[in-house]
């Protein structure tokens, strides 16, 4: 892993050039999110999102075990009605940081990514998985539901069909049937998973920032509208990018066969 610049524990923060890597750092626990986690975790995106320097995130979790394997169940086990809508509520909402983040977010599932720990994934623009991995909302086991989004993001991303076989059942999946489903988006060996996660972020981190902006808006607004204001936000975006210094570079260096140097502005 790149080198430690910066740690708000529960979470560690690294600079490798553009690319920043968010660790959720509580390997003893599996990672798994108490309220202090879900609070460094939405300081750290908050930071991210203003950094200029920063053009994609990758978010993982420490050790080789797991992702985050849920939210803490035993910050959980004595908490009031009242405050476990305040803790539904405080991940809903550092989780809608992730979703909404103006860069590229990145999953790297090196473990267990469950309960919290899948729907902090599912945040994420693009998950990439260890073939090791496993994935699920074993919430039923403990006689609970999800509470950060997930029979919201899992029905998105998966459908009816898997999102009632994973929430009803409460069974982890492996990360080749999680592909299959469509929950990630690739699987690799354990062994590459850095090395192919640092790949396509640099490939992000090289791509036109604010083209990339406009799209991460345009699908998820796409996501919550009908598709007549979809359409319409997508030309309103479309009419915008015509605005950045990096379109009039991206089409002027195919015109004269090079590769465009992409500023952000
Ligand atoms: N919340 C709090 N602590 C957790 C945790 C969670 N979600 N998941 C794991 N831990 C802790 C364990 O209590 C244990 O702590 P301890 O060593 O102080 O006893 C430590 O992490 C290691 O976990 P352990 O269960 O011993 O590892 P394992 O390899 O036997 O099992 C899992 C791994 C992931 C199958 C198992 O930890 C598990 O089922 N975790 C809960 C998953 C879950 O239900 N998530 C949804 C929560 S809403």
């Amino acid at each position: 892993m790149p080198e430690i610049t910066g740690t708000t524990s529960p979470v560690s923060i690294a600079h490798r050039g553009a690319i920043l890597v968010i660790t959720v750092n509580r390997p003893d626990k599996l990672n798994a999110l108490n309220a202090a986690t879900l609070d460094a975790l939405h300081a750290a995106f908050d930071a991210a999102a203003e950094d200029g320097s920063v053009r994609v995130v990758v978010l993982t979790g420490a050790g080789t075990k797991a992702f985050v394997a849920g939210a803490d169940i035993a910050e959980m086990n004595s908490l009031t009605p009242v405050q476990g809508r305040d803790f539904s509520l405080r991940g809903t909402r550092m989780m809608r940081r992730v979703e909404r983040m103006p860069k590229p977010v990145i999953a790297m599932v090196n473990g267990f990514a469950l309960g919290g720990g899948l729907e902090l994934a599912m945040c994420c623009h693009l998950r990439i998985a260890s073939d090791a991995a496993k994935v699920g909302q074993p919430e039923i086991n403990l006689g609970l539901i999800p509470g950060f989004g997930g029979t919201q993001r899992l029905l998105r991303l998966a459908g009816r069909a898997a999102t009632f076989e994973l929430c009803l059942t409460g069974a982890p999946i492996d990360a080749t049937r999680a592909l299959q489903l469509g929950i990630v988006n690739r699987v690799v060996p354990a062994a590459e998973l850095e090395t192919e996660t640092m790949k396509l972020a640099e490939q992000l981190a090289n791509a036109a920032p604010l083209a990339l902006r406009g799209m991460i808006d345009c699908i998820n607004i796409g996501g919550e509208c009908g598709l007549e204001e979809g359409l319409e936000y997508e030309s309103a975006q479309f009419g915008l990018v015509f605005s950045t210094q990096d379109m009039r570079e991206g089409t002027a260096a195919f015109l004269e066969r090079r590769k465009p140097v992409f500023k952000g502005e």
